[in-house]
């Protein structure tokens, strides 16, 4: 007889859930650089919280593949929370750029500094403990609970609530359903290998339980999903409509020096960008658009109309029109400097900067050797 919605539901919640899930993972798990694998760990290998902590706080709002060459590169530099702990602000900006959202990059300094001054250099090992410090928000200190100290920590992120709206069937839209998502795990999480279950949420979610076309056929929880049950996994979770983004306009101003030397200065330490370089612009993060004329430009020349980019952050997208000058013996504006094109790549320059120098010098952001 086939299993009634009743008797189905009943299966979910019992430990053969997250049995299933992490036989799964023992044989289809990523390898990540940040990772412990099931045979290490079960050979006795513990993660580390440095590592385990710079990879989440990396991966928010970024992916796995975005943040590689990143994770690897602080590693480098920095192998341990002690060194981050003595490098040089600036430096730490200038690893990060590229990565968006640059206030992680300030907080992931101040979280090093205080774990090296007041920690000992060792991580809290609890979720209430992780919440204290600098940048580590409910998700972050919950996974890095689980995935470093083998806490039972309810670990949620938009893999495991889009896992979790199809296993429970769960029609609330987002974000109102997160509580209900969390009612529900909170079931699941098992007591052994807390951490690598929640892992193995967010590889089913990345990999098989995937926002378009899921692979039901290859999933572990195929007999546990609801979502199958009724037909279309694919139309959850639903999703509350989101507010349009507002578009803002400014104007971006690339002085080129005749010994090949561009005009850079720094964006004040609070608010978008904080603390970050850029070619001067004029305003456009606040709510009016900014100017789109030269009348802004850091001195007179002749700036030339030299294409136009968009970039979308988080609360709007932006256009900026991008002017070029090239200039012989120009004044150096207060706080401003003059960067070599051969070794901008090296300069803390988020993104949208390197968009809108690329579209007067192409090619200028690109790393020689
Ligand atoms: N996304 C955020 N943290 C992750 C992890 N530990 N493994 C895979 N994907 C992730």
């Amino acid at each position: 007889m086939a299993p009634t919605e009743k008797s189905r539901k009943s299966t979910v919640g019992s430990g053969d859930v997250a049995d299933r899930l992490l036989d799964w993972y023992d044989a289809h798990h990523r390898e990540l650089p940040w990772r412990v694998s099931p045979s290490a760990f079960a050979a006795g290998v513990r993660a580390d919280p440095y590592r385990v902590w710079l990879s989440e706080i990396m991966l928010q709002q970024t992916t796995v593949e975005a943040v590689k060459p990143y994770f690897a590169k602080f590693l480098d530099k920095w192998p341990a929370v002690t060194d981050l702990a003595f490098a040089e602000p600036e430096d730490v900006m200038k690893a990060w750029a590229g990565l968006g959202y640059y206030s992680r990059a300030r907080n992931l300094k101040k979280c090093a500094d205080l774990v090296a001054a007041e920690y000992g250099g060792s991580f809290p090992g609890t979720e209430d403990g992780l919440r204290q410090l600098p940048g580590i928000g409910a998700y972050t200190a919950a996974a890095i609970a689980a995935i470093a100290f083998g806490q039972r920590a309810v670990v949620i992120d938009g893999n495991v609530e889009r896992v979790m709206a199809r296993l429970f069937e769960i029609r609330i839209p987002l974000p109102e359903a997160k509580a209900t998502i969390r009612a529900h795990l909170e079931k699941l999480v098992p007591s052994d290998r807390p951490g690598d279950f929640a892992q193995a949420m967010m590889d089913l979610g990345a990999t098989i339980c995937t926002p378009r076309r899921p692979r039901c056929m290859l999933c572990p929880l195929r007999d546990d999903c609801l979502a199958i049950l009724t037909g279309d996994p694919e139309l959850l979770p639903i999703k509350a409509a989101k507010a349009e983004k507002p578009t803002r306009r400014g104007a971006a101003f690339v002085a080129l020096r005749h010994d090949g030397a561009i005009l850079l200065r720094k964006r004040p330490e609070k608010g978008l960008l904080g603390g970050m370089s850029e070619v001067p612009t004029t305003g456009w993060t606040a709510r009016q658009d900014g100017d789109l004329t030269t009348t802004s430009a850091p001195f007179s020349a002749d700036w030339r109309h030299a294409g136009s980019i968009s970039h979308v952050f988080t609360h709007f997208a932006l256009e900026l029109d991008v002017y070029r000058a090239d200039v012989v013996s120009p004044e150096t504006p207060a706080g401003h400097w003059w960067s070599p094109v051969s070794a901008v790549h090296d300069e803390a320059l988020p993104t949208v900067m390197k968009k809108a120098i690329e579209s007067a010098i192409p090619g200028a952001t690109k790393r020689r050797h």
